[in-house]
């Protein structure tokens, strides 16, 4: 098992479009950031940087991830939600400008995949 912080940068034309940034301990692991450019969304960018990043982190012993977004950030519960996390807790009032709850996501990963178990 390794410890880490995982940081992937995706690029277009020379361009930083965007970024996750994870890290982990022993057999768990935490997507900490991730954004995509406003004008490179919906290319699927965002996917992929969580699908290299998952695998990363499966390479690394990861297990199990966890992850914290706003509650109304419907673009990005939808990726993950498709990618195999589900709402595991809520945190009451964890953001601020605006104050709002964090929804905690959790996936198991696969070892041999780096991919989350559907
Ligand atoms: C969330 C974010 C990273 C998605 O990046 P992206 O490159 O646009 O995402 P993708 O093109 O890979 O889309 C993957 C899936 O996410 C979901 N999705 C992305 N944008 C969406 C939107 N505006 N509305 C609804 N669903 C959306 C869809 O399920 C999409 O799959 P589909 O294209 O097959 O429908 C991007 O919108 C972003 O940077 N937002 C601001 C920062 C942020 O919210 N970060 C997450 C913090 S936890």
């Amino acid at each position: 098992m390794t410890a880490g912080v995982p940081f992937l940068v995706a690029e277009r034309r020379g361009v930083v479009a965007g970024y996750v940034v994870a890290h982990c301990a022993a057999d768990e692991g935490e997507i900490l950031n991730l954004g995509v450019a406003p004008a490179h969304r919906r290319q699927g960018i965002g996917r992929a940087l969580v699908e290299r990043v998952l695998q990363e982190l499966a390479g690394r012993g990861v297990r199990t991830v966890y992850l914290e977004v706003r509650a109304s950030n419907a673009a990005a519960r939808q990726l993950y939600e498709s990618l195999g996390f589900g709402e595991v807790a809520r945190r009451a009032r964890y953001y601020r400008r605006p104050v709002e709850d964090a929804v905690v996501l959790r996936a198991a990963i696969a070892a041999e995949r780096g991919s989350a178990k559907l």
